[in-house]
């Protein structure tokens, strides 16, 4: 153990009798927890010999103020890893062999090598570093810094300037089962039966590279990796980069070998990605550009890779078209892994999945399932360019990437799979939502600094996806498509295998628009994009039309949920209008309104009794108020003849309406009496915002004496279209009208509408009657209704019910019929049901997957029933939900907000604060989300007092006419 042995041996003891003190002195303080946790990480810091005891280092820092400085000093800059990972694949073992070799170049002075480094056990002892020469530099002293996850050493010379540098590491880290760093995944298949079969996978974004191997884990710093990877023979595995020697023998191993692959391109480390599994592949025809196309998924579901398969490779094609730049690599891996914190992940040539977002099976998957996989093929493979060949410098253009690849998604599926529509989509699937959000005063600037990983998490959120997008298209609009397309491509290719932040987009857009004349000479991307993702919130425009000198005055003002908040923020608003009949094709705008500018006066209005509708398409990122007169044609023209608006007009208007109405800036009446022409409404958008508007009005007066009322109002609302599609689908239904029917149906049963509660819970009598339940293909149940049928019938049942369909759920093959199971098993109305739900979500082996668990609270929290159930259970296992859900994007944050969504009564609001105050500091990547909810549910509470007697009122006079007429 030698002289370092004695000096940890010490320290050990003194840090035993410092803990017994703190120990003690805490408990009087009653501050045990806090202190046990700090105190552990002293201990890890002076184990054996030098290296480092391995406790769970997730997030360290916990209760205590998070660091700030969490960079990577820059005097030395890697250009190559060569690295060797083995991991063990076995119970009990879960460990990875490593050994990396990282060579960099000296930038500038400096006497330290620092790395990232969480949860791996180096051997400090091994770690070797050296000149170009080969000459070992001198390691003063090792140490962790764990709060920023450094790994530091100290040299006893200085670096030179320009010369090169090798640190060689041998460490050891490990195959958990947290979702992130190289970690195990498992699944059980007809081979093997009951016997468990593992798989190891790699979740890298953001920051859990280093949980795999010491690196400089930031994404602007990037490199090249040779990779190779030890694996059992029964085993394969795959990389970034294709195999270049298969199955070498390992020395002093006969049960394993080498893969070494090539040398990668130069990239970010959070992209880096590996799996050793049993999987098998199908191939697609090689690409026109040579690419190989593989998916890979356990054997078992190889059926269900066909349609990735077919769509991948014309993607993949298209973007290179769109983008004008060749995809790099000579190799695509597509990969479905059973367990899966996100959706997707675009690591560079080995993408990888969760099931539902890969795998479908016809006559078992639904029409949505479909467009869900086809939409994630398209990002992913989106941001091969975007994001993987440029790459945001940090995390704070995050943003960029997300927003970027969640608007040319689109444009993806649109030229693949024109068949579902899926542009036509974008305000409902991404604008409209976000609306809402954005109008918090708790929500957040696009651009905004991280520092610390749970706020780099945390902007893994709607604003940086579905703003992201919507701001995104909205330049597509204004600069053109043709400028836009160029300007990119521009950017991709100055830029490429390098990293760059938002005003060099911006730089490369601006100059390709002057070029065009698209963008006026006297004005910047930069100046107008700066307003959008600088500045928390978006605009509301308003329309006051003179209606005898044909003009109009417009102003602007930042929309705001809660009316006794104000703002001063301004926009570069771009402004386009038409009238019912006229061109909605032309959303490139000749108009702005500037962000130094209150309002403008415009001229050429329709004539008086015309409506005008501004926003075409809804391409601007804002929302639109009309004078009472306008409002009174735009109702008169829906109902004449709605067609003569266009279909995203139309559902503008009612989603505008419904939320001006919301805060106050329209009347309710005038509000809802826009929502009667929907009797003749046939399209599946205007439908979707109309019952996300009315959604709002139901989820308060779900509990209150209205909602009889409201139901009746609603099932006649419903009724034409539910006659006209029929609760059955139709040899000629196109995908929309899929779309639209699950809406209609699910509406329609929630309402009580008697003929769709009766055939739901019929057909899934029929079902639970079968003599093989399990056998897919005999499922009485049509797939697109499969959601709706389940969750109804569930919640109308009892426990047989329940325990059938979660027989089905733990037979099934198939992702998306589980995930469909899943949310059903939610919606049982039995407490004690949802409460052994509920715990099943936190109890490893209980069937339900990690992957899952957030979705299962989730659909117990929409549950009317469910969700005090589901807040109490928040409330009391907190700490048990945090570490379970660790920091992961999305999970923590989703779940919260769906916990605590739809508070209207002061009570609940307290209940909430209670939370945040009891919790302070402790949210972990949900504090902002915990924020969003307590400021919605106030504004809820405001709504109930001003508006649930005039809705409520509303309601009961026009049930009563329609009655009589
Ligand atoms: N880069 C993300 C995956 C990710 C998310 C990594 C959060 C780390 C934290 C990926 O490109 C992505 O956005 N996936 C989406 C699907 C997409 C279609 C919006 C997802 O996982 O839901
Ligand atoms: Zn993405």
């Amino acid at each position: 153990m030698g002289t370092y042995g004695n000096k940890y041996l010490v320290s050990k003891k003194l840090a035993a009798v410092l803990l017994f003190f703190f120990v003690a002195w805490s408990v009087g303080l009653g501050l045990i927890v806090y202190y046990a946790g700090v105190a552990n990480l002293d201990i890890n810091q002076v184990s054996e010999a030098g290296s480092l005891s391995l406790k769970d280092e997730t997030n360290p820092s916990e209760s205590k103020a998070k660091v700030t400085d969490v960079r990577l000093p820059r005097h030395l800059v890697p250009e190559q890893y060569d690295l060797q990972l083995t991991p063990f694949i076995i119970p009990d073992n879960w460990t990875i062999n490593g050994y990396v070799e990282i060579t960099m170049v000296c930038k500038s002075a400096g006497k330290n090598v620092t790395l990232h480094r969480v949860d791996t056990e180096i051997q400090n002892k091994t770690v070797v570093v050296q000149d170009d020469s080969g000459k070992d530099i001198e390691i003063s002293s090792y140490s962790y810094d764990h709060d920023r996850e450094f790994f530091i050493l100290q040299l006893a010379e200085n670096l030179v300037i320009g010369k090169r540098y090798i640190v060689k590491i041998k460490f050891t880290s490990y195959l958990k089962d947290n979702l992130k760093g190289f970690y195990r995944s498992e699944y059980t298949d007809q081979e093997s039966k009951d016997e468990t079969k593992y798989l190891a996978v790699t979740q890298f974004q953001p920051t859990d590279a280093r949980r795999a191997f010491p690196c400089f884990d930031e994404p602007g710093i990037k490199a090249k990796f040779k990779v190779s990877l030890g694996r059992r023979k029964d085993m394969s595995s795959i990389a970034n980069m294709p195999i270049k020697d298969k199955g070498v023998a390992m020395e002093g191993d006969d049960g394993y070998v080498w893969d070494h692959y090539e040398n990668s391109v130069k990239m970010s480390t959070y992209l880096v990605a590996f799996v050793v599994s049993k999987f098998e592949f199908r191939e697609s025809e090689k690409t026109e550009n040579g690419v190989r196309f593989r998916i890979w998924t356990r054997k078992d579901a190889i059926p269900q890779t066909e349609y990735a398969r077919d769509i991948g490779p014309k993607m993949l094609k298209f973007f290179e078209d769109y983008f004008q730049v060749k995809f790099p690599l000579p190799k695509q891996d597509m990969i479905a892994a059973p367990d899966f914190a996100a959706g997707a992940m675009e690591n560079w040539g080995l993408i990888t999945y969760r099931e539902t977002s890969l795998l479908f099976k016809p006559g078992v998957s639904a029409a949505s399932n479909l467009q869900r996989i086809a939409l994630v093929i398209s990002h992913e493979l989106a941001h091969q360019w975007f994001g993987n060949l440029v790459t945001p410098s940090w995390w704070s253009d995050l943003w960029l990437n997300e927003g970027f690849a969640s608007y040319v998604e689109y444009l993806g599926v649109e030229a693949v799979q024109p068949q579902i529509k899926l542009l036509e989509q974008f305000i409902v699937n991404d604008l409209q939502d976000v609306l809402s959000l954005d109008a918090l005063e708790s929500s957040h600037p696009i651009s905004i600094p991280v520092k610390h990983p749970d706020e780099i998490n945390e902007i893994f959120d709607r604003i940086s996806y579905g703003k992201g997008a919507s701001i995104i298209r909205m330049m597509d609009k204004f600069l053109t498509s043709e400028s836009f397309k160029k300007g990119l491509t521009n950017y991709l290719r100055a830029f490429q295998f390098d990293s760059a932040e938002q005003d060099d987009l911006w730089t490369h857009l601006t100059e390709q628009a002057h070029r065009d004349g698209t963008l006026r000479s006297d004005l910047t991307v930069k100046e107008v994009m700066d307003t959008w993702t600088l500045q928390t919130g978006f605009p509301l425009i308003t329309v006051t039309r003179d209606y005898d000198a044909g003009s109009a005055k417009i102003s602007q003002e930042r929309f705001l949920l809660n009316q006794t908040q104000s703002s001063e923020s301004r926009w570069w608003v771009p402004i386009t209008y038409t009238s019912p009949g006229q061109d909605f094709n032309k959303t490139y705008n000749n108009i702005w309104l500037s962000d130094k500018q209150w309002s403008l006066e415009l001229k050429d209005m329709p004539n008086k009794d015309e409506a005008t509708i501004f926003n075409v398409q809804q391409t601007g990122f804002y929302r639109v108020n009309y004078d009472k007169k306008n409002w009174k044609l735009l109702a008169e023209t829906l109902n004449k003849d709605h067609t003569s608006i266009h279909v995203i007009n139309r559902a503008q208007i009612l989603d505008d309406a419904l939320e001006l109405a919301k805060v106050g800036k329209l009347d309710y009446q005038t509000a809802l009496s826009l929502t009667g022409y929907l009797s003749r409404e046939t399209e599946y958008i205007p439908w979707y915002s109309a019952l996300s508007g009315l959604s709002h009005i139901k989820d308060m007066l779900k509990r209150t004496s209205a909602y009889g009322e409201f139901k009746s109002y609603m099932l006649k609302l419903l009724a034409p279209i539910y006659q006209k599609l029929g609760f059955d689908g139709k040899a000629d239904d196109e995908h929309l009208d899929i779309l639209l029917r699950k809406k209609i149906v699910s509406w329609a049963c929630s309402m009580g509408h008697e003929d769709c509660v009766n055939k739901v819970t019929g057909t899934y009598r029929s079902w639970m009657g079968m003599t093989d339940p399990d056998a897919e293909d005999k499922n009485p149940i049509d797939v697109n209704l499969k959601s709706v049928t389940y969750c109804n019938a569930i919640a109308e049942g009892g426990e047989k019910e329940w325990d059938f369909a979660w027989k089905r759920y733990e037979n099934s093959n198939v992702g998306t019929e589980k995930a469909n199971i899943l949310y059903a098993l939610g919606c049982t109305e039995q407490v004690w049901l949802l409460n052994r739900y509920l715990n099943m979500s936190l109890t490893a082996g209980s069937g339900v997957r990690r992957q899952d668990g957030s979705k299962v609270i989730g659909s117990v929290a929409r549950n009317t029933i469910g969700r005090y159930l589901a807040f109490n259970f928040l409330r009391d296992k907190w700490e048990l939900v945090k570490s379970y859900y660790g920091s992961q994007s999305f999970t923590l944050t989703g779940l919260v907000h769906n916990v605590l969504a739809d508070r209207n009564s002061k009570f609940e609001i307290s209940e909430l604060k209670a939370f945040q105050k009891a919790r302070v500091g402790d949210l972990g990547t949900s504090e902002r989300a915990v924020k969003q909810a307590i400021e919605a549910g106030l504004v809820n509470v405001q709504w109930m007092e001003q508006n649930y007697e005039t809705v409520w009122t509303w309601l009961k006079d026009y049930n009563v006419e329609n009655q009589r007429g």
